[in-house]
């Protein structure tokens, strides 16, 4: 394992920690396995986003954001692999203190309660240690299994957005949660 943070340890023995600048190979490797299971609920990926190099490329952007402020991206590891993702993004600080949220897990490991565990941390996570005041997601209408991991966390419905999003090639309706962090 890296000497990234580690947030906590999930179900089935998955650690949950920041993303590292030498994860590209086993980022690339997940995707590549989990590329039909993402497919229907993420944007379209250029064919290089399954190669090491490209995943390796884009982690010091990804890191440079954590260092300033803007974001948390976060990794499923579990025995040397990477298993999944979870990613706090889009954080806006003022009147707002908001951040978005995003996440996948390996689909030989769905089902589990581990995407349920894992945003939990995360929300603890953006109240403690980032002290923001509230998380957003968005899933599309029939993505049953997020909206459970939401709701299961403590996550509200607050509309629907048409158009909001574009995945698997096309603008597609989305149901929107938000978590108030504080009372
Ligand atoms: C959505 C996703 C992250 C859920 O992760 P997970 O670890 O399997 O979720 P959990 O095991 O914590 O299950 C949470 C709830 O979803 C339910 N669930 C899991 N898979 C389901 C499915 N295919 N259909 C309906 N419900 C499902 C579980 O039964 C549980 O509900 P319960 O509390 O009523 O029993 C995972 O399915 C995934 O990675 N999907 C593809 C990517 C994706 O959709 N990302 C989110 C985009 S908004």
């Amino acid at each position: 394992m890296t000497d990234t943070p580690v947030l906590t340890t999930l179900p089935d023995d998955v650690v949950l920690r920041v993303l590292h600048r030498d994860d590209g190979p086993a980022l690339a490797a997940a995707y590549a396995r989990n590329r039909e299971h993402l497919e229907p609920w993420e944007p379209t990926r250029p064919t290089a986003f399954y190669d090491a190099d490209y995943q390796t490329q884009r982690i010091p952007v990804q890191l440079l954001e954590h260092l300033n402020g803007r974001s948390v991206p976060l990794v499923l590891e579990r025995e040397g692999e990477i298993v999944g993702r979870v990613n706090l993004s889009d954080i806006v600080r003022g009147a707002f203190c908001s951040a978005h949220l995003g996440y996948w897990v390996d689909a030989r490991l769905a089902g589990r309660g581990i995407m349920s565990a894992a945003v939990e941390a995360a929300a603890v996570h953006a109240r403690d240690a980032l002290g923001l005041h509230r998380i957003q997601a968005a899933t599309l209408l029939h993505n049953t299994a997020s909206q459970r991991v939401l709701e299961r966390s403590g996550f509200e419905r607050i509309g629907t957005a048409p158009r909001y999003l574009q995945i698997a090639g096309r603008w597609q309706d989305h149901v929107l949660f938000q978590r108030i962090l504080h009372d």
